[in-house]
């Protein structure tokens, strides 16, 4: 277990403004809700399931609740309107929701790919579209959660590695779209990072221990990530003082991507 002290802790770099987080009942949704809480923000916390969102906001008195499924209609909606109603702003829109899911080319179905491209590249489209209006008038910006494996392959799971490519891809023209309206889109681009991402993917025990022994051999720094060293960087890329980033991918992966 690594320690990271968050630079921006003590320094209130966020108060006043407001950060919608979605995923934020766990892993690296969770340690970014607590991340931008404690460096000042106010926080809504978005997941399917609300005692985890719960667990989050636990002694954290800036962050709120929003129990949603991001895929129902709507929902993307009334996710940002629920912050814009409790805070009447919104500043950034950090899209970490997102599932994995193995699946072999001769296993794919419609309904395989509906479900991951559903959550990870239609939900954060709404959202920033849904945010967009509040973006402008804060100058915010968008952080998009993707994966080292939207930019290199992955395969058994191709079409996650698909849908984060495509999330990297809205990164950079949603930049350019948005520029003049002086909203920031940027990526993060995790590694192989502590969290239920593996067994939300359905993998039974015995594989996830396989695939973590693998990955750990793999990356240079010898260990996987924590999510707490992914939320740093998350909150480095939404910072106010960020002004002239945008429509970057930036890869936190403890080497893997050189090796
Ligand atoms: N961990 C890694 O190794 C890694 C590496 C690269 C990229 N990433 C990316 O990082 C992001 C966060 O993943 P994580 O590793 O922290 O995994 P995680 O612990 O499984 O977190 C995913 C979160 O998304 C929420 N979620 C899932 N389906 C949802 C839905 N339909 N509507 C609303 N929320 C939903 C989950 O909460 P509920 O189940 O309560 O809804 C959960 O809190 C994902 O986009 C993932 O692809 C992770």
């Amino acid at each position: 277990m690594v320690t990271i002290r968050l630079q921006d802790e003590a320094s209130g770099t966020f108060e006043g403004r407001v950060v919608v987080v979605t995923g934020a009942g766990s892993g690296i949704g969770r340690a970014a809700a607590v991340a931008f809480a404690a460096a000042g923000a106010r926080v809504l916390g978005v997941g399917r399931r609300e005692d985890a969102l719960e667990e989050t906001a636990a002694g954290h008195r800036r962050i709120e609740v929003h129990p949603a499924d991001l895929r129902a209609p709507q929902a993307a909606q009334r996710a940002i309107d629920a912050a814009a109603a409790r805070w009447g702003r919104v500043d950034v829109l950090v899209n970490n929701a997102g599932v994995t899911k193995v699946m072999p080319l001769g296993q794919t179905t419609a309904e395989g790919i509906g479900a991951v491209f559903d959550l990870n590249v239609t939900a954060p489209s709404l959202l920033a579209r849904a945010a967009l209006p509040h973006l402008r008038d804060s100058a915010g910006s968008i952080v998009n959660i993707s994966s080292t494996y939207g930019h290199r392959p992955l395969p058994g799971a191709a079409h996650y590695a698909a849908s984060k490519a495509a999330l990297e891809q809205l990164t950079r023209s949603w930049a350019v779209e948005l520029a003049s309206a002086g909203v920031r889109v940027n990526a993060l681009a995790p590694g192989p990072t502590e969290s239920q991402a593996l067994a939300s993917a359905g993998l039974d025990e015995t594989t996830i221990a396989r695939i973590k022994a693998e990955e750990t051999a793999r990356i240079p720094l010898g260990r996987r990530g924590e999510p707490a060293e992914v939320a740093a960087w998350i909150l480095r890329l939404a910072d106010p003082a960020s002004t002239w980033l945008t429509g970057q991918v930036l890869t936190i992966d403890g080497g893997l991507e050189l090796a």
